[in-house]
């Protein structure tokens, strides 16, 4: 069956150089899940006469965005902590005291893999809704061998389960777990000697991913862990230079990693160091703003300077609960200087490249998959300034609607 997405007052294909390249009055044409064409609306209704039209009702089409880095699996929510940092206590302070990443790791290793399945469903299925057809999910809420391997199957299921694309990363080293407090090299090295042998065997994880920040793991156990992932297959993606300088976007771009997360507090030589690699920068401002923070990542230094810039949510129960891409290119445009092309074109082409996929998803263009959201806008620039409501019409994931 042929589709041809026709009356969309602007097709933004998030291609070539031009921040969001947005073209007006075409159409697109969808053979087998696939984008077949791109091109005026006349044309493609001439080539393609049997194809059923979809009307887009005068809004704008634009890829399925791609959210590069969520922690969409966990067992409950941490409004608890949320309200104490209301009253200014620190993210940090609140890990200290036994809340944080080991407050879910507590709850999640009680919890069965299906139960799991079903929570994480149900937290996915809003992504869908507000125009995300790709999500990045990672491990990190189990660190023993058997609960991250646990958590890595619950992706894979939803996965297979589709209609969101799920893509698995290894967070082992998220946390040091409450049993090996004081011991965090031991801990270390059991991620390096028995976790990674096992995700890389049992093919469960196409990234490897640290959480490199003062307290948690420095510079010498990130580099020992991606390098370990790495041959195993992992590639590296780092948590960066979030709260503050560590030298993890320095390290991420040495390692050749995917991406290098954060970066709140990069310094001038990671913005260098980035400029110059393939590695993508992927800026999570939502989590800044969840956390009450006022700097933001610096957007237009890394753009001025020539880095990738993805953006992403972060989405997870401690520091940034909300899965909306749409909402998280607002603070990008508000805060930290983006222009709304630039921002879609984070959320979509950049979300891709930081996922190393290459078959043209977070584009809209001959070949790619035909993973396209009609808006509910007549500009492509409404969907981070009409923020706080849906504006994600329709959601086509392969060429079937699936919200
Ligand atoms: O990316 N930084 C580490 N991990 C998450 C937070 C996870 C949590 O608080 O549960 C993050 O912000
Ligand atoms: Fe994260």
């Amino acid at each position: 069956m042929t589709l041809v997405f026709g009356n969309a007052a602007q097709v933004a294909t998030c291609e070539g150089a031009d921040e969001s390249a947005v073209l007006d009055g075409a159409a697109v044409a969808v053979e087998e899940g696939r984008i077949a064409a791109v091109g005026p609306e006349d044309e493609l209704a001439a080539r393609y006469p049997a194809a059923e039209r979809i009307d887009c009702g005068g809004g704008v089409l634009t890829p399925g965005l791609v959210d590069s880095h969520t922690h969409a699996v966990f067992g409950r929510w941490r409004a608890d902590e949320y309200a104490l940092r209301s009253r200014g206590v620190p993210y940090m302070e609140i890990a200290r005291r036994g809340g944080g990443i080991n407050a879910s790791v507590r709850d999640l290793r009680r919890r069965s893999e299906d139960e799991l399945v079903a929570l994480a469903r149900e937290r996915l299925h809003p992504l869908l809704e507000l125009g995300t057809t790709t999500v990045e999910v990672k491990s990190g809420y189990g660190l023993t061998v058997e609960d991250e391997l646990k958590m890595l199957r619950v992706i894979r299921r939803l996965d297979e389960e589709g209609p969101l694309d799920l893509v698995p990363t290894f967070l082992g080293a998220h946390e040091v777990p409450p049993e090996y407090t004081g011991r965090a090299d031991a801990y270390v090295d059991l991620v390096i000697e028995e976790m990674i042998p096992r995700v890389a065997a049992e093919r469960l994880a196409r990234f490897c991913d640290v959480f490199m920040e003062p307290g948690v793991f420095d510079g010498r156990q990130a580099r020992r862990i991606l390098e370990a992932g790495r041959e195993h297959g992992l590639t590296p993606k780092l948590h960066a230079d979030e709260l503050e300088p560590s030298g993890g976007a320095e390290l991420a771009a040495e390692l050749g990693a995917a991406s290098a997360d954060h970066l709140g507090a990069i310094s001038d030589a990671g913005i260098e160091a980035l400029a110059g690699s393939d590695t993508v920068a992927t800026l999570l401002p939502g989590t800044l703003f969840f956390l009450g923070r006022k700097e933001y990542a610096p957007a237009r230094a890394l753009l001025d300077a020539g880095a990738t810039v993805a953006l992403a949510t972060d989405f997870n129960p401690g520091s940034s609960a909300s899965p909306s891409l749409p909402l998280v290119m607002t603070i990008a445009c508000s805060q930290m200087g983006m222009s709304p092309g630039e921002a879609l074109r984070a959320a979509t082409a950049g979300g891709a490249r930081a996922l190393r996929l290459t078959d043209g998803r977070g584009t809209i263009r001959e070949g790619a998959p035909a993973d396209l959201v009609v808006w509910d806008a007549r500009d492509h620039r409404e969907i981070p300034y009409r923020y706080g409501v849906r504006l994600a019409r329709a959601v086509w994931k392969g060429g079937r609607r699936v919200a």
